[in-house]
């Protein structure tokens, strides 16, 4: 089969959950899983590895790891699946490293006020570390993504300079990731400034091709957000099946854009993804229903597409 035109990565399992209060139990997320990957995704962010008292719904993330179906997903040597973990530090590399992970996503912030609530330190103090585990990753043989948050408004500071994810998104490459994902973390971006932001990292010496968008459906410019950016030039997309999604140190920021409103604008569009629409719908509601959360514009008119 052709190579899709455009990757979807999958982060409804980490960014998807990571902020739901009620309790998701870890054969919950092991199925989110093994049907998202039963969809057609061949990019799935499985978990975080982080403080289990900064993030209680993820704490289970080793038991996730370690269960069958996971293994035997990671185990699988195929280079078109990345199924990466989201790690703060080295000690969250060496857990995933346990695990047989292959690939590790490291996060920054382009501004200092989500740093100090995210990670509980400076930006500065946030690339050294990020820097620490690329280092150690790659001597392991492990692939780096790399996310910088606040792209366009801090949560605590507003307003975010351009410069400032210039610089974290030229750091993020310097020390060896593969990719950089524009994390829209409060979902204040507009198809405007998109444009505005990727033509700046543009000028500023960034490869389009080693970017990727990254955004929260806060005012429902989700989708018309990744077209943006598709129209630019980008072509790898983080969502989130059921639209699920926030951080618990945006307060206000609502869900990723779903992958299946995504799927679906880039298939009319005569875009491939790779992915089984049909099917893929049917997880967003299946995780939407369960978690009894309103789920993506496309599970709510399922009978429609
Ligand atoms: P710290 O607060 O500086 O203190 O942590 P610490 O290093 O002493 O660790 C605090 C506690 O975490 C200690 O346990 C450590 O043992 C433990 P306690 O004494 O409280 O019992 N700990 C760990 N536990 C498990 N795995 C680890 C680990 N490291 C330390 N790897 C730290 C700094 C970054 C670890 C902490 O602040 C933290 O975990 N923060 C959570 C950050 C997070 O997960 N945020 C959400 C993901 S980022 C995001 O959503 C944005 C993104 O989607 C893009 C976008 O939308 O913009 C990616
Ligand atoms: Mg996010």
């Amino acid at each position: 089969r052709l190579t899709p035109q455009v990757r979807i990565v999958e982060v409804g399992p980490r960014d998807g959950l990571q902020s739901i209060k009620d309790a998701i139990s870890t054969e919950t997320k092991v199925q989110l899983i093994q049907r998202l990957h039963g969809a057609g995704l061949r990019a799935i962010e499985l978990t975080s590895v982080v403080s289990p008292r900064r993030v209680p719904q993820l704490a289970d993330c080793q038991q996730v790891l370690a269960d069958p179906v996971i293994r035997e997903l990671l185990a699988a040597d195929r280079e078109d699946l990345r199924l990466p973990v989201l790690v703060p530090n080295t000690r969250g590399l060496d857990v995933a490293i346990s695990h047989g992970v292959k690939e590790v996503a490291v996060f920054i912030s382009a501004t200092e006020g989500f740093s100090k609530a995210n990670i509980n330190g400076t930006v500065q103090q946030g690339i050294e570390r990020a820097r620490r585990v690329a280092r150690k990753a790659i001597d392991s043989g492990i692939a780096v993504r790399g996310y910088v948050s606040c792209i366009f408004v801090d949560p605590y500071n507003g307003p975010t300079e351009p410069s400032s994810v210039l610089r974290c998104a030229k750091e993020l490459l310097d020390m060896g990731c593969y990719e950089v994902s524009l994390g829209d973390t409060t979902g204040a971006g507009t198809p405007a400034k998109v444009t505005s932001l990727i033509r700046y990292l543009e000028k500023g010496g960034i490869l389009l091709d080693r970017l990727a968008g990254h955004f929260h459906d806060t005012h429902g410019q989700g989708t018309v957000n990744v077209l943006q950016a598709y129209l630019c030039g980008i072509r790898v997309f983080d969502a989130s099946a059921g639209g699920l999604g926030g951080c618990p140190f945006a307060p206000g920021a609502k869900g990723n854009v779903s992958t299946e409103d995504l799927v679906f604008m880039f298939h009319n569009a005569g875009i491939d993804t790779g992915i089984n629409l049909a099917e893929l719908v049917e997880t967003g509601k299946w995780i939407a229903d369960r978690l009894r959360q309103p789920g993506s514009r496309s599970s709510q008119s399922m009978r429609n597409i």
